[in-house]
């Protein structure tokens, strides 16, 4: 069952992050923690998936009007690969259907992520060279939605 990050309280919401992130944590391509996660879903929207009553994944994006960010995601270890990810990112689209052109930055290592970008039909537009604490660039990549 998908559900909105912003139904929930505070409380609520660090649940929901501190499920999905067990495991996740310690990643340099997700340097999110459960606190500034739920400092995002102040001022940012979220969507959060269960799975039996459990937290299973969650993305938070920011709505500009024509245009939308894609500020974080993730799965549970537990739930990867099941396509869940896919179908919330979806979701989102569809709930948002004024946004004609989506963004997002990712790890230029972050394989899985970029691969499911790809997937969602995001394409690289630019990079920040040297980026993340590693050293790593950050892929910024846009999806234009096509009527
Ligand atoms: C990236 C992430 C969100 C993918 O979540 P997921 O629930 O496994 O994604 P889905 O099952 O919907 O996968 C959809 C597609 O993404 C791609 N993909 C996902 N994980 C992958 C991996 N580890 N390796 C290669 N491709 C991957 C595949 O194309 C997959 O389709 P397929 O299974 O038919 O091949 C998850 O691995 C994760 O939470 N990673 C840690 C947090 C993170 O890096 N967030 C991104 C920050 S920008």
């Amino acid at each position: 069952m998908i559900r909105s990050l912003s139904s929930l309280s505070k409380c609520e919401q660090g649940l929901v992050f501190a499920s999905v992130l067990a495991g996740v944590q310690n990643n340099p391509h997700f340097p999110w923690t459960t606190e500034s996660l739920q400092q995002q879903v102040v001022v940012d929207e979220g969507l959060f998936w269960e799975i039996g009553g459990e937290a299973a994944g969650f993305v938070i994006w920011r709505n500009l009007g024509d245009e939308g960010e894609i500020l974080t995601l993730a799965s549970a270890l537990k739930a990867r690969r099941m396509g869940y990810m896919e179908k919330l990112i979806r979701g989102l689209f569809d709930a948002n259907s004024q946004v004609c052109r989506w963004w997002i930055e990712v790890h230029e290592l972050n394989l899985g992520a970029l691969n499911l970008y790809t997937k969602m039909g995001f394409q690289k537009v630019s990079e920040r060279r040297g980026y993340y604490s590693d050293g790593a660039s950050a892929l910024i990549l846009r999806k234009t939605i096509t009527p």
